[in-house]
């Protein structure tokens, strides 16, 4: 079990009980106020995007080429915070990952 700590497009911080081996993408979809992902995971819509904790972001796997060009073309990029959840694989070594729920663009 992974805990997440996440603020949704509410504002709301909720404390969520993940799963590894999925991505964070997968894990936070169904709560409210969460991602769309409308592409399930195909880093192809950019509907999947976070701001990671500062405290956390240097603790992520870097960003792969195809996730930088998604992402950087948002309105709400925030280049060292900005993720695409459904990149993110979820390792126990992110148990505690703190991140917010970035703005709806469409
Ligand atoms: S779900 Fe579409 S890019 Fe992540």
């Amino acid at each position: 079990m992974v805990r997440l700590v996440v603020t949704n497009r509410a504002g709301q911080q909720v404390k969520v009980e993940a799963s590894s081996g999925i991505s964070l993408m997968e894990n936070i979809r169904e709560l409210d106020s969460s991602v769309d992902a409308i592409c399930g995971g195909l880093c192809a819509c950019a509907t999947c995007h976070v701001h990671i904790d500062p405290a956390w972001a240097n603790r992520l796997p870097q960003r792969q080429e195809e996730e930088t060009l998604l992402i950087s073309d948002s309105a709400n990029y925030i280049a060292e915070q900005s993720r695409l959840s459904c990149q993110i694989q979820l390792t126990k070594d992110l148990d505690g990952l703190e991140f917010t729920i970035a703005p709806e663009e469409f």
